[in-house]
């Protein structure tokens, strides 16, 4: 016979497990920071700014606009380094430390800020350097070489942000995942503070947490920083990041596809970087996937935008997972604590609650299972999900004030049945501070007193298409400083100028003087390429005018296989030609594999054309519209990329007339 005491046990505690308190009556946990997105580190919205209308404003409403889509508080970007900072390079505002040929209309960070704000005033605005021109180190390969003149070039793009874009700049970060180096931090702090920039909060050191040891015993160190920022945390923190007392982001995480199993990681670090790690802000890497797909990191976004020539776009899980928070939050709210509103879900899953402390409640509930919520990094222990009933009872101040809550669902699937996406269902009824819900698998739920959130949607955007072929451009519609559409540069920083030339108005000019402070392992080349076109095009025959002024080499090649830090190590087939009089052709960008050679007669300070045509195991060059040669060429690889570049890093080098007549 079983003893009354054990019939407990079996039957009660079960149900007991599965309760929850929300209650603030021993006061609120830490202050909620808010959810952003990264563009850059790098050039990850490179696709994005060539989007024709309406499909670019809808694309910007469903990341930043307020109760809409992911409706972001907090935008992040790269402040360019002019080197390879994942996905390509992005333009820093000094080329050169002249600070007359400083200049704040490179790239589209600036513009990207712009829409963010105009769409959400309230939006906070942090910039962070992957790399840096090599004169910010003065010849070295060390930023920090001079501590005055790190912090003058920021300070500068700080600066530069407000006087031609009217941008506050609310957070400034140090080096991305790179050494930090507390001279210049706490340098940094001062000279902001010296120069009524007070304001803008250093986030140190966007890396693991090691800084949170230099905080500890260093005092003025400590002054100096107001958040930490740590990437990649898999949802943990350590004990002396804690211990700091300062507030903990995640000021990079995601990183991961954004197919189902990208919303279920999103969805899950959302709810446990708080839960488990105290973090009160996770910042997406990227933003928007808009680089080509045969880059690095394919669609690590919140969506993707990869199609400018077409319009097409995909709003994916990840816009809904973040909207199920920020939608019904603002960046000041407070988590309730641990245990009291906060905490892992008995048979897996976690929720979180947020207040403004004016009689609003939040709570996000999410179960993803282990399998469908992998991140990329770090890897994930084991843990089981399975549905369930929670009981959830609201205590303290909110007790008797709330009889009802708004509810949003989302359910991501793994087969055949169709995803759900931050719908809204019918009001929950709370009665004496008590409701209770049935969770399935891989399910969100919102509950909220917030009554504005809304699924923002246009019509389904155009139909994919892949790159156009025939495809012409001779770059004469642009802004001066801007860049080519659809050329991702992956060494140097092409930009649109006057070229000075009856023939040849605006093109595209070589920008950076030197070989950068880099932060790509293995390295970046020793010259610089910018890449175009379909990764799948097998054969091709294509283009481009170019201009040396002084001496030195350009090229142009097709099946390119690889960018980001691995450009240095492509392949492909590479026609070189030298203002010394020679011209190669090689398998790679290494120029080590040399397929043949011969005699060319580039001129100087004279525009000549370079055409390249390469079907199966057969490649044709013409300089000048003569054939400079033809050759058998291996097999492999079989596709890959256009590319243009320079022998060098100098600004000497000038393209126009980019025209693709044949590819497949
Ligand atoms: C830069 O390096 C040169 C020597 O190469 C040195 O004379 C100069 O003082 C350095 N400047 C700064 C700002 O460190
Ligand atoms: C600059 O932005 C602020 C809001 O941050 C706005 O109030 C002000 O009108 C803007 N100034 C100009 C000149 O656009
Ligand atoms: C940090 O999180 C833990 C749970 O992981 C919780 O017990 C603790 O109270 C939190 N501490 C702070 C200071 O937020
Ligand atoms: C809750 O937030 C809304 C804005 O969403 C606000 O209008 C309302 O006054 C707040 N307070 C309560 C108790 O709902
Ligand atoms: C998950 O459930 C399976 C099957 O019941 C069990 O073998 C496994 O140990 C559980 N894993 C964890 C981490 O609890
Ligand atoms: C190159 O483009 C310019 C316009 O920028 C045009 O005038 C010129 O004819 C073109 N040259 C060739 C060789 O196509
Ligand atoms: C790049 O090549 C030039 C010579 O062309 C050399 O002087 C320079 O040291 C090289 N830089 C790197 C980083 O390899």
């Amino acid at each position: 016979m079983v003893p009354k005491w054990m019939w407990t046990s079996i039957f009660l505690l079960p149900v007991a497990l599965c309760a929850y308190t929300i209650d603030d009556s021993s006061g609120l946990g830490r202050t909620y920071d808010g959810i952003g997105g990264i563009s850059g580190g790098g050039a990850t919205s490179r696709l994005l700014v060539n989007y024709a209308e309406p499909y670019r404003s809808q694309i910007l409403d469903y990341l930043f606009k307020p109760n809409f889509g992911a409706s972001l508080q907090i935008f992040k970007v790269e402040i360019g380094g002019d080197a390879q900072s994942t996905d390509g390079t992005e333009s820093s505002h000094m080329h050169n430390s002249n600070p007359k040929d400083a200049n704040y209309d490179r790239g589209y960070e600036w513009w990207l800020m712009k829409e963010a704000k105009k769409r959400n005033p309230d939006i906070k605005l942090y910039g962070l350097p992957w790399a840096f021109p090599k004169w910010v180190g003065n010849g070295t390969s060390d930023p920090y070489h001079n501590p005055d003149v790190l912090a003058g070039y920021i300070l500068n793009w700080i600066k530069g942000a407000k006087s031609h874009h009217n941008l506050t700049i609310d957070y400034i970060g140090i080096w991305n995942e790179r050494p930090y180096n507390p001279t210049y931090i706490k340098l940094l702090r001062k000279s902001l503070d010296s120069e009524g920039l007070q304001n803008v909060q250093i986030i140190a050191a966007d890396n693991l947490q090691f800084i949170s040891i230099s905080i500890l015993e260093d005092q003025e160190l400590a002054k100096a920083i107001q958040k930490i920022g740590v990437h990649y945390p898999g949802t943990e923190v350590t004990q002396q990041t804690i211990q700091t007392g300062k507030p903990i982001w995640a000021s990079e995480d995601y990183s991961t596809n954004n197919n189902e199993i990208g919303g279920g990681c999103w969805a899950r670090i959302l709810n446990q970087n708080y839960v488990n790690g105290n973090m009160t802000s996770t910042i997406s890497w990227n933003l928007i996937a808009s680089y080509y797909d045969a880059l690095p990191y394919t669609r690590d976004g919140l969506m993707t935008a990869i199609e400018p020539w077409s319009g097409h776009y995909e709003v994916t899980s990840p816009i809904w997972g973040a909207a199920h928070t920020t939608q019904f939050t603002e960046i000041g709210w407070k988590y309730f604590k641990h245990g009291a509103g906060a905490a892992h879900l008995d048979k897996g899953g976690s929720y979180v609650s947020l207040t403004d402390g004016k009689g609003n409640l939040t709570i996000v509930i999410e179960t993803m299972s282990h399998d469908h919520s992998k991140c990329i990094r770090p890897g994930l222990p084991p843990y089981n999900v399975s549905a369930q009933t929670a009981s959830f009872t609201i205590k303290g101040s909110l007790a008797s004030k709330i009889t009802s809550l708004n509810v949003w669902y989302t359910k991501l699937t793994f087969d055949s049945s169709t995803p759900t996406y931050f719908e809204k269902k019918p009001a929950i009824k709370v009665s004496q501070g008590s409701f209770s819900l049935d969770l399935q698998l891989d399910e969100i739920y919102t509950l909220s007193t917030v009554t504005t959130a809304q699924k923002g949607s246009y019509p389904a955007s155009p139909a994919s298409a892949p790159f156009p072929v025939p495809y012409q451009d001779n770059f004469d519609s642009y802004p001066i400083h801007s860049e080519a559409n659809n050329f991702a540069d992956q060494s140097g920083v092409y930009e649109i100028h006057q070229a000075n030339d009856p023939d040849h108005k605006l093109a595209m000019r070589q920008m950076i003087p030197d070989y950068p402070i880099i932060r790509c392992i293995p390295a970046d080349p020793n010259l610089t390429v910018s890449y175009i076109g379909n990764h799948n095009w097998k054969d091709a025959t294509f283009s481009i005018d170019s201009m040396i002024e002084v001496n030195g080499g350009v090229f142009i090649a097709f099946r390119v296989t690889k960018g980001g830090c691995q450009t240095k190590n492509a392949e492909g087939v590479y026609f070189w030609v030298n203002t010394n009089g020679t011209f190669t052709v090689t398998s790679d960008i290494g120029h080590k594999d040399v397929i043949t050679k011969g005699m060319s007669s580039v001129p100087v300070a004279k525009w000549f054309t370079l055409k390249l045509q390469v079907e199966g195991t057969q490649a044709t060059g013409y300089l000048n519209g003569k054939q400079a040669f033809n050759t058998k060429i291996p097999g492999t690889p079989k596709n890959g990329f256009i590319a243009i570049g320079t022998t060098d890093f100098s600004t000497q080098y000038w393209f126009d007339n980019f025209s693709v007549t044949k590819a497949s």
